[in-house]
């Protein structure tokens, strides 16, 4: 029944609709105290539909309140994903009064073409907004502002302000690569250059790109990120998230020759590795004093996000992250990291002296702390030749694991004993793995659980895995084994109250 399914899975923390259903975060920005996020929005369904973009609010990314719908469709003609930027200099001219206009740049997608089999079913129109994001109008007199060009899958506009070459940039999906527009007025844009043709991962068509100039932590070098999610392909099926790392001279994005070579050795590097990060991008207009890249994803997966068994809603997004680039020797990598803000919601907090043993030892005994909203943290020590498998696990004897095989050298999570699998034949059939850059001594987990999800950051951020899971009751206890024995040093678990 309804109440049973709010209680069991209705998430904590991570935003979910009241009802309807929803996939892409979109159009997010920051601006006067509020952190926006906009999102694909179907509200009379519980599958994808007629797309409108939903709209949530939140003061620090973590609580988050949900607003009127933004933007409506226009009868088969729908609001697919796409962005928004505080137009601080009302370049474009939409701004009425005090404040700066918002404009939204997004995909219309036209049914009746699709269905009619035309090539030019997408386009990119604005709507602008002169209340800091709360309510829209579309600018009919103007759309669209970047024509089809004749590619069927030609959508997901991410426009920025570039700092240094003084410009509106703009980056879409079309089919196979990424496509760079430039503009002075976020009305009139002009087609700058591609990139990604036969470059990275391409098992599905493109689409959701991100990019964004960012420092190398640590130091004063930037380099550009183009994120860029294709669905499917993803690195372990489905939809996923890939990302590349190089320079912008104002028209074209080439890639960094290291990471070239990593991108043809790994077929791919993965913001994510999880099965349920999709879509993911940044927001826009984070204050400079506070200089944070900040991303959120959808989180799920196209392979059976319609099949999901909650009904009232469909989905929820992922914690907000923040980015860094790093660099180690010549090599450029992302991290992620749940956004800082959270820890203000501990609200209990166990401390374990180290831990080490043989055979199945116990991490957390049932009954000590919610596992239904709560952050683990623990440091693997003295990693062998062995494989190291944690346990999450309740009174039914559903379970979920997660580790280090560190003869293969890869990290995983196999949710196929966790709950509810049999609502497609997709959800559980492979067990989720990371490769991880050769053999491990130490490794580091940060882990944020909610009632249907775990996000594994490895390593500071190194490598990440999300996956959501249905289990019949919630996970209480939290154990893990090995053949050679486990150390385990710095362990925290954190509940929150949120
Ligand atoms: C990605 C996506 C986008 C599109 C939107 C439609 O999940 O397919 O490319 O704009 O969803 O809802």
């Amino acid at each position: 029944s309804t109440s049973s399914e709010e209680q069991m899975y209705r998430p904590n923390f991570h935003f979910t609709p009241k009802k309807g259903w929803m996939n892409d975060p979109n159009g997010m920005f920051y601006a006067n105290g509020y952190y926006h996020l906009f999102y694909q929005y179907y509200p009379d369904g519980n599958k994808w539909g007629p797309m409108h973009w939903g709209h949530a609010t939140s003061k620090d990314l973590v609580k988050w309140e949900e607003q009127p719908i933004a933007i409506y469709p226009d009868n088969d003609k729908y609001i697919f994903s796409g962005s928004a930027v505080v137009d601080v200099n009302n370049t474009s001219g939409l701004g009425t009064g005090k404040m700066a206009p918002i404009v939204a740049i997004y995909t219309l997608h036209d049914m009746t073409k699709e269905k009619e089999n035309k090539i030019d079913v997408e386009q990119q129109d604005i709507a602008y907004s002169n209340d800091y994001g709360f309510t829209w109008q579309k600018f009919k007199e103007g759309n669209p502002v970047v024509k089809n060009p004749g590619i069927r899958d030609f959508r997901d506009p991410k426009a920025t302000w570039d700092e240094t070459h003084k410009q509106w940039i703009l980056v879409l999906a079309a089919q196979d690569r990424s496509q760079f527009y430039k503009s002075k007025d976020l009305k009139n844009w002009e087609y700058l250059s591609d990139f990604g043709k036969n470059i990275g991962a391409h098992g599905g068509v493109w689409e959701c790109p991100d990019f964004f100039q960012i420092k190398v932590k640590g130091t004063n070098e930037t380099k550009w990120v183009l994120i860029q999610s294709l669905n499917p392909g993803g690195a372990n099926g489905g939809s996923g998230t890939q990302y590349f790392i190089g320079d912008f001279d104002g028209k074209s994005f080439t890639l960094d020759a290291n990471f070239a070579k990593r991108v043809e050795q790994e077929k791919a590097v993965w913001i994510d590795y999880g099965k349920d990060n999709y879509a993911g991008v940044t927001w826009n207009n984070v204050p400079s004093a506070d200089g944070r890249r900040l991303f959120i994803g959808w989180m799920s997966n196209w392979d059976y996000a319609q099949d999901v068994p909650t009904f009232v809603w469909r989905s929820s997004t992922t914690i907000a992250r923040e980015i860094k680039l790093i660099k180690k020797g010549n090599d450029y990598s992302l991290i992620s990291n749940p956004v800082k803000e959270i820890n203000k919601y501990v609200s209990k907090t166990i401390k374990g002296k180290s831990l080490k043993g043989k055979g199945k030892l116990s991490i957390l005994e049932a009954g000590k702390l919610d596992l239904t909203q709560a952050i683990v943290n623990f440091n693997l020590k003295n990693i062998k030749q062995d494989t190291y498998t944690f346990i999450l696990s309740n009174a039914i004897g559903e379970s979920l694991t997660f580790g280090i095989n560190n003869s293969e050298h890869y990290l995983f999570v196999d949710r196929s004993k966790a709950g509810k699998n049999d609502f497609s034949e997709k959800f559980a059939s492979s067990i989720t793995k990371a490769i991880l850059d050769g053999n491990q001594k130490e490794g580091v987990f940060k882990i944020i659980l909610d009632k249907t999800s775990i996000e594994i950051f490895y390593n500071n951020g190194e490598k990440v895995i999300t996956e959501i899971f249905f289990t019949n009751q919630p996970f209480t206890s939290l154990s893990v084994s090995s053949n050679e024995g486990v150390e385990l040093s710095n362990l925290l678990i954190n509940q929150l109250n949120i």
